[in-house]
C-alpha cells in the first residue's frame, strides 16, 4: 500500500476518514495540514472513543486525531524501526526534515534488506579525497601499487595486477598463460557466466563439468573423464566463498599437465588448509563488484605464480605496449586497468577484510542455527580443511520440503528481505548448450532449482538478522498450520 493512500487532510470529515480506514484495513491514517506536514494520526480506536463520548461523524478529523504520535526519520534503518515497533505502535510514519510524511514502516513493510550491500565507512573517503587533491585519478598512482602489494603480501607473494573487473581478470589470466584456439578448459557448470565467457573470449573451448551437491563446487570425481589430449587448463570456481578441494585439483593437474586458474571472485578471505585461496595454481582472479566481500565499485585483481607470465599480463593489460619502447606493441593487448580512485577504495576496503569475513561467518552461524532446525534445508558445510568467507549465504530447499523455494522467496520479499536464486546451470542457456551434455550435469541442475541465497551484507545488524530468521520460522509455522 502506498503511503499516499493512507494520508488524509485534517479538515476532512470524520465520516470520510472512517470510510477510508475501513477500505484500507491498515488500522491507521496519517493526518496532514495544507502543507502536507504530518500533524496527527487517527486510528479506529480514536474514532470509537470519540463517538462513545457523543462525538459526531460530521466533525473534522482534527477534532479527534492524536497529535501526540510517534514518528521516525525516513533515513532510519531497520534496526531502529524494529526496535520501536511493539504492541502499541504497529505502524510508524516516516518523515523528512520538514516533517512531511514520506513513507511508513510496519513489521510487514520494513526498509528493504538487500542481498549484499557495500560498507564504505573506513578510510575510503579519505583515500579517494587524497587522489582528487593530488590530481592522481587515472590508472597511475600510489593506491594502485599499494592495492597490488596488499594482495601480493596476503597471497604468498604471488604477483598481483589490478584490473577493471573480475571478468577481464579471467580473460587476462587465460591470455597471459597462452590459452587459446584449439585448447580445452574445464569449468564447472554452476557458476556466474563470466567464468565461461572469459574462456570463450580466448578462442578456447570450455568443457562443462558437474558439481558436488554439498559444496556446489566442481566435482573431483567427474573431472578426469572430461580430460582429452586438448585439455590445457582447469578453472575451479570457489562458489559463494566455499573452497574447492585444492589438493585433489593440484594432483589431477600434475598428472595431466594442466594449468590451474582459480576463479576466486566470490572467495576473497576463504582458505584451504589455512592458506588463502588463489595460491594453488598458475593464476587466480578476484572481483570487486559492489556486492563482493570487498568492493571498488567495479574492479578486479589477477594473481600470477610466475613473474614472467605476470610481466606479460602487465603488458597485455596496458594495450600490449612494450614497457621499454613507448607506442611499440608486441601483442594485441587490452585496456584492462583499474583507476587510482578505485584502488584507493580497494585499499581502504582491504584494511577491513578480516573484520568483513568475521562478520559474514558470524552471520552464517545465525542462519545455520535457524535453518538446521529443519531437516528439509541443506545448509552450507565447511568441508575438511576449508574455511569459508560465506560471501553469499546459500542453501538448498530440498525436494521433500512442504513448500517450494519460490514460495519462501516470495514470503521474504513481501517482508522486505531480498533473496537470490542460485545461478542457472550454464549448459541450458543458448550460448553454452554446445559445451555440456544434460546427462552428465544433473547435480548442477538440481542445485540451480533448489538453491537460494539470503542477505549477506557485512553491515547487517543483529536485529535485522534476527528479523530474517524469524520471518523464515514464521513462514514454516504458517505452512505447518
Ligand atoms: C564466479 C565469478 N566469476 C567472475 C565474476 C566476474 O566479476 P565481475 O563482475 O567483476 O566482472 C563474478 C562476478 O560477479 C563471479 O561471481
Amino acid at each position: 500500500m502506498d503511503v499516499k493512500d493512507v494520508i488524509i487532510n485534517q479538515d476532512a470529515k470524520l465520516r470520510d476518514a472512517l470510510q477510508l480506514l475501513d477500505k484500507l484495513g491498515l488500522g491507521i491514517l496519517f493526518i496532514v495540514d495544507d502543507f502536507e506536514k504530518l500533524v496527527g494520526v487517527l486510528t479506529d480506536g480514536d474514532i470509537r472513543r470519540f463517538l462513545l463520548l457523543n462525538g459526531n461523524l460530521d466533525n473534522n478529523v482534527k477534532d479527534v486525531m492524536n497529535t501526540n504520535f510517534f514518528s521516525l526519520s525516513v533515513d532510519s534503518d531497520n534496526e531502529t524501526i524494529l526496535n520501536n515497533i511493539n504492541n502499541k505502535i504497529k505502524v510508524i510514519p516516516l518523515v523528512d526534515d520538514l516533517g512531511k510524511i514520506v513513507d511508513y514502516a510496519s513489521i510487514n513493510k520494513l526498509r528493504r534488506i538487500s542481498i549484499s550491500a557495500p560498507l564504505l565507512e573506513g578510510n575510503e573517503l579519505l583515500y579517494v579525497t587524497d587522489c582528487i587533491k593530488t590530481n592522481w585519478i587515472s590508472s597511475q598512482g600510489k593506491y594502485v601499487r599499494s592495492f597490488e602489494k596488499l594482495f601480493s603480501d596476503y597471497h604468498e607473494n604471488y604477483s598481483a595486477l589490478a584490473v577493471s573487473n573480475g571478468t577481464v581478470a579471467l580473460h587476462l589470466a587465460l591470455d597471459a598463460l597462452g590459452i587459446g584456439e584449439g585448447d580445452e578448459v574445464l569449468v564447472p557448470n554452476l557458476t556466474f557466466a563470466a567464468s565461461i565467457n572469459a574462456i570463450i573470449y580466448t578462442g578456447a573451448t570450455p568443457v562443462l563439468v558437474d558439481v558436488e551437491r554439498d559444496s556446489f563446487n566442481i566435482d573431483m570425481d567427474n573431472i578426469e573423464k572430461h580430460i582429452t589430449n586438448k585439455t590445457k587448463a582447469i578453472m575451479p570456481v570457489h562458489l559463494y566463498g566455499q573452497s574447492c578441494d585444492m589438493d585433489k585439483i593440484v594432483a589431477i593437474s600434475k598428472k595431466h599437465n594442466l594449468l590451474i586458474i582459480e576463479d576466486c571472485a566470490e572467495a576473497l578471505g576463504s582458505k584451504y588448509k589455512n592458506r588463502p585461496l588463489g595460491v594453488f595454481g598458475d593464476a587466480a582472479t578476484f572481483s570487486f563488484f559492489g556486492n563482493k566481500t570487498i568492493t571498488t565499485g567495479e574492479g578486479g585483481m589477477v594473481l600470477f605464480k610466475d613473474s614472467v607470465v605476470a610481466n606479460k599480463g602487465a603488458v597485455l593489460r596496458d594495450h600490449g605496449m612494450s614497457k621499454e619502447r613507448r607506442y611499440w606493441h608486441d601483442f594485441v593487448g587490452y585496456n584492462y586497468r583499474l583507476t587510482n580512485l578505485q584502488a584507493a577504495i580497494g585499499v581502504a576496503q582491504f584494511e577491513r577484510l578480516n573484520e568483513f569475513v568475521n562478520a559474514k561467518r558470524k552471520l552464517a552461524e545465525s542462519y545455520n542455527e535457524t535453518l538446521s532446525k529443519y531437516s528439509f534445508f541443506q545448509i552450507p558445510v565447511e568441508k575438511q580443511d576449508t574455511y569459508s568467507s560465506y560471501w553469499l549465504y546459500t542453501f538448498l530447499v530440498k525436494e521433500e520440503a512442504p513448500f517450494t523455494r519460490e514460495e519462501l522467496m516470495n514470503y521474504l520479499s513481501k517482508r522486505g528481505v531480498e533473496t537470490r536464486p542460485v545461478f542457472y546451470p550454464l549448459h541450458i542457456m543458448p550460448p553454452y548448450k554446445l559445451f555440456g551434455n544434460d546427462e552428465n550435469l544433473k547435480v548442477s541442475s538440481d542445485i540451480s532449482v533448489l538453491g537460494m541465497s539470503l542477505p549477506s551484507s557485512v553491515s547487517l545488524s543483529v536485529v535485522e538478522t534476527n528479523y530474517i530468521c524469524s520471518c523464515i520460522s514464521s513462514f514454516i509455522d504458517e505452512i505447518k498450520g
